[in-house]
């Protein structure tokens, strides 16, 4: 698995890389920080051995190969399957606003959608005042549906943000601009039942939430968003292949793959209806938002 830009490279971790994603969780969530969480200790390896650590990797120079670790995404899989936590993304100071973190969450979005034919359910939470992180999720397809208060204990606060939801809700055209300073202001309009922050925008005189009131939308609209998503036929075939291998994971050598492979042909073509079928029944099986805030994977 790799993402690449011209110079950026995507790529799983490996220990060889532990050292690098360690000192950028300490640049970027320093000590003196008194809002910062950083990785517990043995989180960030643990991470890599799980293959749920993503790094971002510049290549220094075309002759002599030598590439740079700049940034790094982790994540965990929750009690049950297709449930996942985005723990943290970090790049490194110098290579921020260059498109690197939305590379990774991107990256990170695109295997998860494989790995559970597009139905993964991804929550995070980030700090309020975080304007760059929430910046990257939200533009990512993540909804704020929380304010949280003392989440870490005492001055960290949090958003609780969610991914999946824009895709099953419709705007109801009821939308409110919040200073990004009003926190309290946010965490009170959070409370409503029914808005999200879906944006922040910039306007001349500062920056702001964008909270917008979503509604469930009607099931024929979410069965053709579905129908769109699953009718590419090779997509389906990918995901199912995915799928097929995921209690395989590790299952890691080529010569292994293409043994998958080859021992899956004669029985491809009749996949398709199967797989329309699984598709329906994992969309039916994705968490209303109601569900989501009483059964939230993070507090159990
Ligand atoms: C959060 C972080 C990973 C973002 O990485 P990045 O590579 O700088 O982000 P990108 O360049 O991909 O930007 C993604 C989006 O966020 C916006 N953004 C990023 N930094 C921003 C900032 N400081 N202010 C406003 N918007 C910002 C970008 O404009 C972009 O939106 P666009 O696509 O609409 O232009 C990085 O700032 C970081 O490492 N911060 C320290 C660690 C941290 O706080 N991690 C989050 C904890 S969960």
């Amino acid at each position: 698995m790799t993402q690449k830009t011209p110079d950026i490279t995507v790529r799983w971790a490996t220990e060889n890389d532990l050292d690098a994603v360690e000192k950028l969780d300490e640049t970027s969530f320093p000590v003196s920080d008194p809002e910062a969480e950083r990785a517990a200790p043995g989180e960030l390896l643990a991470g890599i051995q799980k293959h749920e650590l993503l790094v971002a990797e510049e290549s220094l120079g075309a002759k002599d190969k030598r590439t740079r670790i700049v940034g790094y995404l982790q994540y965990s899989t929750l009690r049950k399957r297709h449930k996942y936590f985005l723990a943290g993304v970090a790049v490194e100071p110098a290579y921020r606003r260059q498109g690197i973190g939305a590379l990774m969450t991107a990256e990170f979005l695109r295997l998860l959608r494989r790995e559970t034919l597009g139905a993964p359910m991804i929550t995070c939470t980030t700090n309020p005042k975080n304007i760059a992180a929430i910046s990257t999720f939200l533009r990512n397809g993540f909804v704020v549906s929380r304010y949280i208060p003392e989440f870490f204990g005492k001055s960290k606060d949090r958003l609780y943000l969610e991914w999946g939801i824009k895709r099953k809700m419709a705007s109801s055209g009821h939308s409110v601009l919040v200073p990004v300073e009003n926190l309290a202001y946010l965490s009170s309009i959070l409370d409503e039942v029914g808005f999200f922050v879906t944006d922040i925008v910039n306007m001349p005189h500062g920056m702001y939430f964008q909270v917008d009131e979503l509604r469930e939308s009607k099931q024929e609209e979410l069965d053709s968003n579905e129908t769109s998503v699953s009718s590419n036929f090779t997509g389906i075939l990918l995901s199912a292949t995915a799928f097929l291998l995921e209690p395989v994971r590790d299952l890691r050598s080529i010569g292994g793959r293409i043994g998958v492979w080859l021992l899956a042909l004669p029985i491809l073509p009749m996949l398709e209806p199967v797989m329309n079928l699984i598709s329906r029944w994992r969309t039916a099986q994705e968490c209303t938002i109601s569900q989501a805030r009483t059964r939230c994977p993070a507090f159990g």
